[in-house]
């Protein structure tokens, strides 16, 4: 338990910290490297490079700070970024290390004006949110491990299949090489993916959501490539060339908070933006499946082919008396707008989205007005969660 004096310190610093923090996890993640340079082997570059991690991993330090008298509040938060963490394979032993060059940055940024009283308090601060987080993720390592077939850490699976779904997603069909059980998991949940890629000097770590629902047989991940970015899609295109039947790939076992309740029994709705459909198609499934009230899927895509999944969800919907596919295509029609979604979605029902940020914003922004609460809208943002 922090004492009240250390809880002061941290209320009156965090704003200073707050203005700084961008330039302290800049500078916290370059010297991390140079010192732990096999941290480089956890870390998605990508994220670095664009600074994404940064922001994360900045507010969720100050996030947790300012509410260090009440952390359960945070705990949620906690949960997801654990989820996370134990599926990247994150240690109790990382967070010293951690903890250690994030003092030392916000010494060298702050120079002078970070006295050892300040710098001590947030370093039992740090301590204590970093035991939230190791015990969180204990439970969840226990969790994965205790599953029938479960693991800790990550293990070969093999590729039985490689289906083309458009011109940019393919999917791959994974089953565990062992012969084990495939450990189970709920729709909308994501693997981690373990990579080496010949000439490059550290193992590449991503995560994808798996686009069918549970089935006991075998993983599914459809991956976009892209076209002209880099080092964006390094990781995905290297799957897309390289990754061919009979190949090996190291899996984690599932994990995420994003995930489809099918106990509710209330109408739903998927909307979702280009490969965003991945983790709703699995969600969908299970809806269909196991939910007698109305269920939506709305596909919106730039032209016809990228409707990836297109003929699979006409397939779920088309024998079932209360399933819907809506294919959109904003070549022809435009974005979808809030006129489409008053005529389209149960407002009375639940909403899950995923897609680019800019059309969940719109999405969100649409659905509030129409009158839908926040609670029943569920989303998620690809790449780090970059606020609270
Ligand atoms: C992801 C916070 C400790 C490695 C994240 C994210 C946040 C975060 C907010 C983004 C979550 C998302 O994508 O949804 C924190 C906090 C920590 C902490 C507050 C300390 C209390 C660590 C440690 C390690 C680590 C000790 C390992 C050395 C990672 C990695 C990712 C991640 C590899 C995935 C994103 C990427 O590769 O860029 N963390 N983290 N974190 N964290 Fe942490």
């Amino acid at each position: 338990m922090l004492s009240q004096q250390t809880m002061n310190i941290i209320k009156s610093t965090a704003p200073v910290l707050e203005v700084h923090g961008v330039t302290i996890t800049k500078t916290f993640y370059k010297n991390l490297f140079e010192a732990h340079p096999e941290l480089l082997n956890i870390f998605n570059h990508t994220n670095q490079s664009k600074g994404r991690q940064q922001t994360a991993l900045a507010n969720t330090v100050y996030a947790a700070a300012v509410n260090i008298e009440n952390l359960e509040a945070i705990l949620p938060v906690v949960h997801q970024i654990g989820q996370k963490h134990r599926s990247l394979g994150i240690l109790p032993e990382h967070y010293p290390i951690v903890g250690q060059f994030l003092l030392a940055a916000i010494k060298e940024v702050l120079g002078d004006a970070a006295t050892d009283e300040i710098l001590g308090a947030w370093g039992e601060a740090y301590g204590v949110i970093a035991d939230a987080f190791i015990q969180t993720e204990e439970v969840l390592y226990q969790e994965a491990e205790q599953k029938d077939g479960g693991y800790r850490g990550f293990k070969p699976f093999k590729v039985t299949k490689k289906v083309v779904e458009n011109e940019l997603i393919t999917s791959f069909y994974l089953v565990p090489a062992d012969g084990a059980a495939l450990p189970e998991y709920l729709p909308g949940q994501y693997i981690s993916v373990q990579v080496n890629i010949p000439g490059h000097p550290y193992t590449h770590n991503r995560q994808y959501s798996l686009s069918q629902a549970y089935n006991g047989q075998e993983y599914r991940i459809s991956v976009k490539a892209e076209k002209q970015a880099t080092p964006a899609g390094v990781v995905s295109n290297y799957l897309h060339a390289n990754l061919n039947v009979g190949d090996e790939l190291m899996v984690s076992v599932p994990a995420g908070d994003f995930v489809y309740n099918t106990a509710k029994g209330t109408p739903v709705t998927f909307l979702a933006a280009g490969v965003g459909a991945t983790p709703l198609v699995a969600m969908y499934q299970a809806a269909v499946k196991e939910n007698d009230a109305k269920v939506k899927f709305i596909h919106s895509a730039s032209h016809i082919p990228l409707h990836p999944f297109e003929r699979e969800l006409l397939g779920i919907a088309f024998p079932s008396k209360n399933a819907t596919y809506v294919p959109v295509t904003t070549a022809a029609s435009g974005h979808i707008d809030q006129d489409f979604l008053a005529a389209q979605v149960d407002l009375t029902g639940e909403v899950y989205l995923c897609g680019p940020v800019g059309f969940m914003e719109a999405m969100i922004q649409h659905l509030t007005a129409l009158g839908m609460s926040k609670e029943n809208i569920h989303f998620e943002f690809f790449g780090p969660a970059m606020a609270l």
